[in-house]
């Protein structure tokens, strides 16, 4: 693992910028750590304001999204789905956050050299989180398709482009700026012109349906698995997968960045 300390500590919110109807992007003071930077890293938050009782009782995981170690600051991507992530993505600057991590195995940690390599980069909804540190730190070409389920949904395009200056971007109801239809197929349209490693992050349908098409083109696929995760500490086993072999992993502990080709995606 890129050395790192997990630590937990509350700390304090710098600002929410709206960068969609439905995305906010949380930026908040944090020690400096390179692991921050390492694409898929997790950190786990909960907003701490105006009482810690106010908000559900777990933190929730999230992938940061930029790290700035020259600001002090890391941010993430939230899109307010329920009570913690409403809570989060309306904090006021100066706000206590509670922040725990890094936590898990990033990009890095499996591909070290992955800078250099051209890559393709999925991403499904809130999966855009970890593609702005990457593209940050990447040297070799990187196209990111990045797809919705509703147009609505589709990050500012003005703010994707200030961190993904090459993407193409789809959405499942054909509205908004992207075009009708998934990230996947963005994807193998590109691979019928050159072929590339994949990362990808998201839900678990697309990244369980990009694996048989890395195996069939012999591709290098690393995968950013969301999951339910409670502790985040590799205590509760709520975050088990299953391998191909049939050995389980924790993705907290042994992910959430993992070799796409070695889970079993058809396992609960
Ligand atoms: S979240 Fe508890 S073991 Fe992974």
């Amino acid at each position: 693992m890129v050395d790192s300390q997990t630590t937990i500590a509350l700390t304090e919110a710098v600002a929410v910028a709206q960068r969609g109807q439905s995305l906010f992007q949380l930026t908040v003071k944090v020690a400096p750590d390179p692991a921050w930077a390492n694409p898929g890293v997790l950190a786990k938050l909960r907003a701490w304001e105006p009482a810690p009782k106010a908000y559900p009782l777990l933190d929730r995981p999230f992938t940061p999204h930029l790290y700035r170690p020259d600001l002090g600051e890391l941010s993430f991507l939230i899109r307010p789905v329920g009570p913690g992530t409403r809570a989060l993505a309306s904090l006021r600057p100066g706000a206590q956050v509670r922040l725990t991590g890094p936590l898990g195995r990033g990009l890095a940690d499996l591909d070290p050299n992955f800078v250099s390599r051209p890559l393709y980069l999925v991403a499904g909804g809130v999966g855009l989180a970890p593609m702005a540190n990457l593209l940050a730190a990447q040297k070799a070409p990187a196209r990111l398709f990045y797809g919705e389920r509703r147009g609505q949904d589709l990050m500012d395009r003005d703010y994707l482009a200030s961190f993904a200056p090459d993407f193409a971007a789809a959405a499942q109801d054909g509205q908004g700026y992207g075009e009708k239809g998934l990230a996947t197929d963005l994807l193998v349209r590109a691979l019928a012109q050159e072929k590339r490693a994949i990362f990808a992050c998201g839900p678990p349908g697309l990244l369980a349906a990009l694996a048989p098409l890395a195996r069939k083109l012999g591709l290098r696929y690393f995968a950013a698995v969301e999951a339910f995760m409670a502790c985040g500490l590799g205590v509760c086993l709520s975050c088990a997968k299953a391998l191909t072999g049939g050995a389980r992993i924790r993705l907290c502990q042994d992910g959430p960045v993992v070799d796409g080709l070695s889970l079993d995606w058809s396992a609960p």
